[in-house]
C-alpha cells in the first residue's frame, strides 16, 4: 500500500499540497456569478464551468487523486463557499457520503490567512455516526471543537482534532465522512472551493434533505465529468470532458463578468424588494 492511501484510509486525510497552475485563479472566482438554474443542482456548477474543470484535472490533485482512488475518476460534485467574517460551518459529514464512498478536496482561493480555518477529526471517516445525528440524540454542540472531539474519542480514541490555516492555492483532500468545520475570524470574505471526487462503481444521487442517517434523495440523475480513465459501469450520468461545450471565450467571459455579475449582486437587493412588496 502507497503511503499516501494508507494515511487516507486510516487517517482520513492528506496534505496540505499546493495546486500546480494558479494562473487562472480570478478567472475561475468570476464563474461563481453564473446562475444556479443554469445547472442541475447547487453542486453541480462544473456542467457551465470551464475554470472548474480545469482545477479538477489540475496535475498536483489529480497525482494526489490517483493515489488514493487509483485511475478512473469521476467528479461528482462542486461547489463555490464564500464564507462570510465570522461565519463558521458546524462540524458536519456531507450527506451525500452517508450513501457512496469518495474523496473531497478542498481548496482555498482567496482571502486565506491565519485567521481562516479549516478543521477536521482524524479518524472520524470510520465512525458509524455523524455530528448531526449525535446532535439529535445527546444535543452535541457542533459549533465546539472539543466537545466534538470528545465524543469522536469516545468511538475511536486515536481521534485528533487536525486545524489548517492554508494559503490561497493549497488545497487538502479527505475520504468523504471525514467530520470537518470551516471558520473565518478575518475581517474579509473567505473564497474557496470544493470538488467532490469518487471512483465510478458508486451511483451518485441527489440529496433533497441534509439529515443523516434519514437522507431523502431525488430520481434526477446529477451529472458527473470522468477526468480520468474509463467509466465501465454506467451508473450515473457522465459527460466526458472532452464534450462539454462553452460558448465562446470571450462572449463567456464578457456574459460572466457583467451580466452574470451584476445579477448575482443585484440578487439580495432584489429579495429584499419582493419582501417589502
Ligand atoms: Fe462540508
Amino acid at each position: 500500500m502507497n503511503i499516501h492511501l494508507d494515511k487516507f484510509k486510516t487517517e482520513g486525510y492528506l496534505g496540505p499540497f499546493k495546486v500546480y497552475d494558479q494562473s487562472y485563479f480570478s478567472s475561475l472566482l468570476q464563474e461563481r456569478y453564473i446562475p444556479k438554474k443554469l445547472y442541475t443542482w447547487y453542486k453541480s456548477p462544473h456542467e457551465k464551468s470551464e475554470g472548474i474543470i480545469q482545477l479538477a484535472t489540475d496535475k498536483n490533485i489529480l497525482e494526489k487523486l490517483k493515489n488514493v482512488l487509483n485511475d478512473n475518476i469521476l467528479l461528482w460534485g462542486s461547489l463555490f463557499v464564500n464564507q462570510k467574517p465570522n461565519d463558521q460551518a458546524a462540524y458536519h459529514l456531507d450527506v451525500e457520503y452517508g450513501s457512496w464512498n469518495g474523496a473531497t478536496v478542498w481548496i482555498g482561493l482567496k482571502n486565506l490567512n491565519k485567521k481562516t480555518s479549516l478543521s477536521l477529526i482524524t479518524y472520524s471517516h470510520l465512525l458509524n455516526t455523524a455530528p448531526a445525528e449525535l446532535k439529535k440524540k445527546i444535543n452535541l454542540d457542533c459549533n465546539d471543537d472539543q466537545a466534538v472531539l470528545k465524543e469522536a474519542k469516545k468511538l475511536d480514541s486515536r481521534c485528533e482534532l487536525k486545524t489548517f490555516y492554508l494559503n490561497p492555492g493549497e488545497f487538502i483532500i479527505w475520504s468523504g465522512r471525514i467530520w470537518h468545520s470551516t471558520l473565518n475570524k478575518s475581517k474579509n470574505t473567505r473564497q474557496s472551493i470544493i470538488l467532490q471526487y469518487c471512483t465510478p462503481d458508486n451511483l451518485v444521487k441527489i440529496p433533497t434533505n441534509f439529515d443523516y442517517p434519514d437522507t431523502q434523495w431525488s430520481k434526477t440523475k446529477p451529472p458527473c465529468i470522468l477526468i480520468s480513465g474509463e467509466d465501465n459501469f454506467n451508473y450515473n450520468k457522465v459527460l466526458l470532458k472532452e464534450n462539454i461545450k462553452f460558448s465562446s471565450k470571450l462572449f463567456q467571459k464578457l456574459k460572466i463578468s457583467i451580466l452574470y455579475n451584476l445579477r448575482y449582486k443585484m440578487a439580495p437587493f432584489y429579495h429584499k424588494l419582493k419582501e417589502i412588496f
